[in-house]
């Protein structure tokens, strides 16, 4: 794709999403406190989301998993509904990786190499990750890789004895012994003892640091790889927040550095430059162990395009984006998150009403797990709060007050969540943009099974 499609498409997304920016920057803890069902939705949604049955079935709508069909048969003011939740479920089929394979190319890849079976979650990303890079850039002659973020460095240890290559790992965590133990252990699992490894020895190191987009790179590849001339691969596997951006900063700026290959994750956690962070005053530094005072920097937007339009997506939408659609389509929802809007009106009631101090904040109570009823989950989030009795008379007053608005609830929750792939797309498209802007060839590409592992696309690049 030329620099200006990739543009042209990323102004129809931002445009689709900046048009919806409300809908997915609602916080579901205020959807009855800010009354969000008369606020938030237009009658035409309104009407429209009378005549879905069951909530779930609205994402099953948007994947095309089910049908409109059934539901829509009996008049004309249903048929004509019909149509605006189905034009909005098709308007962001049309702005998401949902439909614009031309972009989100999915190749079939070659498989390089062939892995022990090993059935869990991470071992299963590796392999991918580490076929991807064994496909496109074995025949590259690269000198070293980094892998940026590199956790307890599995992925880099083996790609270190897949492919010959010398791996630097960085991360902020330091790595100890047992965690060398087990990943040459889970090497040797992975790896079949048959199979043609190659002929020059590869090698993995562990560097800890804290990552900034102004950090002298070629410095610690030369005190790791003192051979090192040129030709640096960088790659890393769920970069989360800032990372990720932090690393294409990061390609984009040193010649030497020739390919990228970047799997994202945790948009919630990216330091946006238009937005407003409300739980935040400064980028999240992990693990500040020196308590430096660090370069602040911002992780979205990269593009000078969205930076001319000064374009937000805002925390909330971000925070939603980082739910996988593909398990909404799976996963009952659970009532907690019901309980939770409800308590939210019943310590305003009780502690005092928040919402004209700032719209944006309520009441902390974290997580509250296994409950089994509104009084269980009120009595043990409550007691968080300090002055706040809840007995069970008044739940279960609360709970008649608001028990007819738990379908309406659970349909508001669905139709949100159904943003998230649009959000991810804007988030994606703008890396690819700031690549292409500087005239990098770029793609992106879909590297796992979303149902797998639901944050599946990598950024690659080369110079
Ligand atoms: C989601 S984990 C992924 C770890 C590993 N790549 C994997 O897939 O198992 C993200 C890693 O990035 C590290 N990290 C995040 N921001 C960092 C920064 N600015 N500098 C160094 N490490 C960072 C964290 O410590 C964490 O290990």
């Amino acid at each position: 794709m030329s620099v200006n499609e990739v543009r042209a498409a990323l102004e129809n997304v931002a445009d689709f999403l900046e048009n919806y920016s409300v809908l997915a920057n609602c916080h579901m803890v205020h959807y009855f406190s800010h009354e969000y069902h008369k606020t938030v939705l237009t009658d035409e949604m309104k009407l429209s989301l009378d005549c879905i049955h069951k909530p779930g079935d609205i994402p099953l709508f948007l994947m095309k998993q089910a049908s409109f069909k059934s539901d829509f048969q009996f008049s004309n003011v249903k048929t004509l509904t019909k149509n605006y939740l189905e034009n909005f479920l098709s308007g962001i089929r049309n702005n998401s990786f949902l439909s614009l394979s031309k972009i989100f190319q999915v190749e079939s890849l070659e498989r390089a190499f062939e892995f022990n079976p090993v059935g869990d979650k991470k071992s299963y990303e590796i392999q991918h990750v580490c076929n991807i890079l064994l496909s496109k850039w074995k025949r590259e002659d690269l000198d070293s890789v980094l892998d940026i973020g590199s956790g307890k460095g599995l992925l880099g240890q083996t790609l270190s004895a897949i492919s010959g290559w010398r791996v630097v790992g960085l991360d902020v965590m330091n790595l100890n012994e047992t965690e060398n133990t087990t990943r040459e252990k889970y090497v040797k699992r992975v790896i079949p003892k048959n199979i043609d490894v190659p002929q020059k020895a590869g090698s993995f190191r562990h560097q800890s640091c804290y990552i900034t987009e102004d950090m002298d790179l070629q410095e610690i590849l030369k005190s790791k790889n003192p051979r090192n001339e040129s030709k640096t691969g960088v790659t890393g596997l769920h970069t989360c927040g800032n990372l990720a951006s932090t690393s294409l900063k990061l390609f984009s700026s040193n010649p030497f550095l020739t390919h990228v290959c970047s799997v994202a994750c945790c948009y919630h956690l990216l330091e946006e430059k238009f937005a407003s962070n409300p739980f935040a005053s400064g980028p999240i530094v992990p693990q500040d162990r020196n308590r430096k005072i660090l370069t602040s920097s911002f992780g979205f937007p990269l593009s000078q395009f969205l930076e001319n339009k000064k374009f937000s997506v805002g925390r909330n939408a971000r925070m939603m984006a980082s739910q996988s659609v593909h398990r909404l389509t799976k996963e009952e929802c659970s009532d907690t998150i019901f309980y939770r809007a409800i308590l939210e009106v019943m310590l305003c009631e009780k502690a005092g009403w928040l919402k004209e101090e700032d719209p944006h904040s309520h009441f902390k109570v974290g997580r509250v797990k296994k409950v089994s009823n509104f009084f269980d989950y009120a009595r043990r989030a409550s007691s968080r709060i300090p002055d706040v009795k809840v007995t069970e008379e008044d739940c279960e007053l609360y709970m008649k007050r608001f028990s007819n608005d738990k379908t309406n609830f659970f349909k508001f929750y669905y139709l949100r969540n159904c943003l998230a792939p649009v959000v991810e797309t804007v988030i994606l498209l703008d890396r690819l943009l700031f690549l292409l802007e500087q005239d990098i060839t770029a793609s992106i590409v879909q590297v796992f099974d979303p149902a797998m592992s639901p944050r599946c696309f990598a950024i690659l690049g080369k110079k």
